[in-house]
């Protein structure tokens, strides 16, 4: 399957994560495509990244390529910020073009797990709103991302599960 892994990372813990799965997916020779989402001007403020994220903000973002038609499965990822997803997975998805009728899964990260489950629900929502067929969602607690083990546990259950 050709996938794309298209996710935002503020501090390092969606990255590692996707960079991870990414070599899982690879071992078991998906072609894998990873975008990741860089804003034009990084607010660097935990309150400004709260209030932008809490008031559904979308961010400017530089350099990104919105068709995702080429790819037969895609993976979001982000961290939940605020009860929510980031301004710049909200912007990305209001611009993103060929989700109609595909397949996706998304990935989200966060520290007590606050909101989680909102956040889950409304990305779904996006998601389909957009036409995609949401085929997983994952939830990772972004204190143990380090921990490998943990990592090959949860996707190891998504891999066998939705045979990527
Ligand atoms: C601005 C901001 C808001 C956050 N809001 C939440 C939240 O509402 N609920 C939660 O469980 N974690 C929250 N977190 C914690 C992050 O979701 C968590 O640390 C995540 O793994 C960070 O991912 P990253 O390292 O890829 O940026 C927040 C972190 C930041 C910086």
């Amino acid at each position: 399957m050709n996938i794309a892994l298209v996710y935002y990372s503020f501090s390092g813990n969606t990255h590692s994560a996707v960079i991870f799965f990414r070599q899982a997916l690879e071992e078991k020779t998906h072609q894998i495509q990873t975008v990741r989402l860089k804003l034009s001007r990084e607010e660097s403020s935990f309150f400004k990244q709260c209030r932008d994220a809490f008031l559904k903000k979308e961010a400017e973002l530089s350099g990104c390529e919105y068709s995702l038609k080429q790819y037969d499965f895609i993976i979001f990822a982000t961290p939940v910020w605020a009860f929510t997803i980031t301004p710049a997975l909200r912007s990305y998805l209001s611009k993103a073009d060929g989700l109609k009728n595909k397949k996706v899964g998304f990935i989200l990260t966060f520290g007590s797990g606050a909101g989680a489950n909102k956040t889950k629900k409304e990305l779904e929502r996006i998601l389909k709103d957009k036409g995609a067929t949401v085929e997983f969602s994952l939830g990772l607690k972004g204190n143990k991302i380090k921990d490998k083990e943990y990592l090959r546990n949860e996707f190891s259950s998504l891999t066998k599960s939705y045979g990527l």
